[in-house]
């Protein structure tokens, strides 16, 4: 098979989390509908679509990483590369990387159960199931398979592509369903294989990366539900896009050819068929882009949101680099100690890295009822989104 340039148009230019919760975070949900044996199966608990002002709640978290630890000494042995070159200009020291034969879905699935289970969900509640990544175990779709291992049999279940922002712009396109009516319970995950994706000689961007998943429940609630007269569930957001800068970060399809064959009809046909490449990245650009954009999408997510800097409780950030969330929180003139940081042990889990810091400190105790959360994720896409949530 030959192979050409890349496809990439626009460049032109288990050991899991802790498995006990802090049960009294969590207010009681409103009492279930059965949904089986009624006259229109799911349909019949859809919401009235003029309900405007339905939270959308954020009733449980969950996540699930893969017990294989990778440490940057043994990072050494691949790649010609140092401890204290990777801690220092990443504050990484380790990542979770699967071992051949596990696969994406388990991990997905592990997270979800322990979401559903904070939020006292059953599987066939679950309206909808949105799997953010870029590295599913079918390209056709990972939802499904989730979906499938969950046994959530009445939810529609379909995949979000925005790489690292795929978790926030799974939290928004959950919120927007509940706002409308359609749903009531929507299942928002956040996980990659990295490692599928990295090419394991190439040192700039391999110690990067890490294997993980993250999920959530969003609930619609009670409307104008609230916690000390504070609106809760998803405030406000924002999301944006760049695909100009496409090229700065990119896995992309590599053309290819099939050998020229003679048809039984006159002539010969052509074929493309070429591969995905690993990933491939600017990391100094990317960075730059990073520092402004976390700031910049926050800033205009909590203007939308009608919420003030300065009131945020915890800011839950793609974890990338250390240097980048130290950047944003310099930027944005908040305390460091409300910026949550797994980077040491993870490093950048892709669109798994919010969801997973979130259930961290989660079940820490560290979110308690009325606290704000503001969430940001960036990066391949070029893609960034702001999200702010009150817990409760
Ligand atoms: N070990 C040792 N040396 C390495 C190395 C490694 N793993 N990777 C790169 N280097 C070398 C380079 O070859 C280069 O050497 P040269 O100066 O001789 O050419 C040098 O280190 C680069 O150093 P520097 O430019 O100071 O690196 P940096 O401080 O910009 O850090 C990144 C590099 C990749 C850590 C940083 O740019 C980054 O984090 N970017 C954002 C990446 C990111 O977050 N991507 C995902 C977004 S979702």
């Amino acid at each position: 098979m030959a192979r050409s340039g890349a496809n990439c148009s626009a460049s032109t230019a288990s050991q899991s989390g802790n498995a006990s919760w802090p049960r009294t975070l969590v207010p009681p949900l409103r009492p279930r509908r059965s949904r089986r044996g009624g006259a229109g199966g799911p349909q019949a608990t859809r919401l009235q679509a003029t309900a405007h002002h339905i939270p959308s709640r954020l009733v449980g978290t969950g996540s699930s990483v893969p017990q294989q630890t990778l440490t940057n000494r043994d990072l050494e042995k691949l790649v010609e590369t140092s401890d204290d070159w990777i801690s220092s200009r990443t504050g990484i020291r380790e990542r979770r990387v699967m071992t051949p034969g596990q696969n994406l879905t388990e991990f997905a699935t592990e997270a979800s159960r322990r979401a559903l289970e904070m939020a006292g969900v059953v599987p066939e509640e679950v309206d909808l199931i949105l799997l953010a990544t870029s590295s599913p175990d079918d390209s056709f779709g990972g939802a499904c398979l989730v979906q499938g291992a969950l046994g959530a049999t009445n939810a529609a279940a379909f995949d979000v592509t925005a790489a690292c922002s795929g978790f926030v712009v799974g939290m928004i396109t959950a919120h927007n369903y509940i706002q409308s009516g359609q749903f009531k319970t929507v299942l928002v995950i956040g996980a990659d294989a990295m490692s599928r994706l990295v090419d394991w000689t190439d040192r700039n961007t391999c110690i990067l990366f890490g294997d993980g998943a993250g999920a959530a429940v969003l609930q619609a609630g009670e409307e104008n539900a609230s916690v000390d007269g504070k609106k809760v569930g998803v405030l406000g957001y924002k999301l944006r896009s760049r695909g100009a800068d496409n090229g700065k970060l990119t896995t992309c399809y590599m053309s290819g050819e099939l050998q020229s064959a003679s048809t039984a009809s006159e002539g010969a046909f052509k074929i493309g068929q070429g591969a995905y490449e690993s990933l491939h990245m600017n990391g100094s650009e990317v960075f730059k882009f990073a520092v402004r954009a976390v700031p910049e999408i926050l800033t205009a997510a909590a203007e939308n949101a009608g919420v003030e800097m300065a009131d945020v409780d915890h800011f839950v950030l793609h974890q990338a680099n250390q240097r980048i969330l130290d950047a944003a929180s310099d930027r944005l003139g908040v305390d460091k100690d409300k910026v949550a940081s797994n980077l040491a042990r993870y490093g950048n889990t892709s669109a798994a890295s919010i969801p997973l810091a979130l259930d961290e400190t989660v079940r820490a105790g560290k979110v308690q009822p009325g606290h704000l959360i503001g969430m940001a994720g960036f990066g391949a896409g070029l893609t960034w989104g702001g999200v702010f949530v009150r817990w409760g």
